[in-house]
């Protein structure tokens, strides 16, 4: 019932009597009543007007298995939705399911208590306003080709990104997507192996979409899709786009077995190509040339001499030289 209500609210661009709504479901006003509240207690904003009738404003921003599954009719093939209200990481909740989730599922919430970003720190994450998920995979890939998939996930990343704020993103080696010299998403990676032979990847995204304010540490570093454009995204869509424009990399990525077809497309969002960039490894820091990638996910770097190297993730961290790019 409620949902025939929004569907009517929703395909009336004006204001719609209570009588019609309780002709076409064939209810009493008290049912159309009673329903109208519930729709404004999940965060429908809809206005009521005596002898107009009502009107929907606005829809809450769900993450529901349902709201997602109206921009994905198809699902994830193979794979499973989980959404929560609240938990303390996605990562950590895809890690708990691992046992019984199918491959390709996603773990996706509102809000995360402990989220966690890469090199052990927080990934704050408010309720209602940014997307936050974990893709649990199952790839038959040796295990050192895992950390590949972030820079898979950071394509998909960027090409959305870029689909929404209607600008270029750029990623920032190996998984940070830039827009306007700040970042609005991080990845994070992690990988359960025995003997070998992995038994699942993790690849955890937070996406600030829009989220309005950042706390004092990283403001000159953070921004959201919203802060810079003005406009409001849907998390529900934005989730399955990415899932799409993951998934269609993903297979190729797996008839591959590595990142030679993304090279080209990698490296024309990476935003260090051909700028000095700080290496910052246990052996100390080095001022070097990002040139690109190499198939393996490697960042190419050339010293003064013009001699090349390549430095891998986890190794290092890349810095630009005044600042976070
Ligand atoms: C980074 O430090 O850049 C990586 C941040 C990754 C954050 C995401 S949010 C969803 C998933 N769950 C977590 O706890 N972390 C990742």
């Amino acid at each position: 019932m409620k949902n025939r209500i929004i569907n009517i609210l929703k395909s009336s661009p004006d204001f719609i009597s209570g009588q019609e709504i309780c002709s076409r479901l064939g209810v009493s006003r008290t049912a159309v009543w009673k329903h109208i509240n519930i729709l404004k207690e999940e965060g429908y904003v809809i206005e009521s007007v005596s002898r107009k009738g009502y009107r929907l404003l606005q829809s809450p921003d769900l993450i529901t298995r349902e709201e997602i599954g109206k921009y994905l009719p198809d699902g994830i093939p193979g794979g499973e939705i989980y959404c929560y209200d609240s938990v303390d990481s996605t990562n950590e909740e895809a890690k708990r399911s691992a046992g019984y989730a199918p491959d390709r599922s996603v773990f996706v919430a509102n809000q995360q208590t402990a989220g966690k970003g890469r090199r052990g720190r927080t990934w704050i994450s408010p309720k209602g306003e940014d997307l936050f998920f974990s893709l649990l995979l199952r790839p038959d890939i040796p295990p050192e080709s895992a950390s590949m998939l972030t820079l898979v996930a950071a394509m998909a990343a960027a090409e959305v990104a870029k689909r929404y704020s209607r600008e270029s993103c750029q990623i920032k080696w190996p998984n940070d997507i830039v827009l306007h010299n700040r970042k609005i998403c991080g990845i994070l990676t992690e990988m359960g192996a025995e003997m070998g032979e992995i038994s699942y990847v993790i690849i955890g995204v937070g996406f600030n979409l829009n989220r309005m304010e950042f706390e004092e540490d990283i403001v000159s570093m953070a921004t959201s899709i919203r802060k810079e454009t003005g406009e409001r995204i849907t998390r529900a869509a934005f989730l399955a786009d990415f899932l799409a424009e993951f998934m269609k990399r993903f297979e190729i990525f797996l008839r591959e077995g590595d990142l030679s077809p993304f090279v080209k497309e990698y490296d024309s969002h990476l935003i260090n190509v051909g700028k000095e960039v700080k290496i910052v490894s246990r052996q100390g820091t080095r001022i070097r040339t990002a040139l690109g990638i190499n198939e393996k996910g490697e960042l190419r770097i050339q010293d003064e001499l013009g001699r090349e190297e390549t430095v891998f993730t986890g190794e290092v961290s890349v810095r630009g030289l005044y600042g976070y790019v």
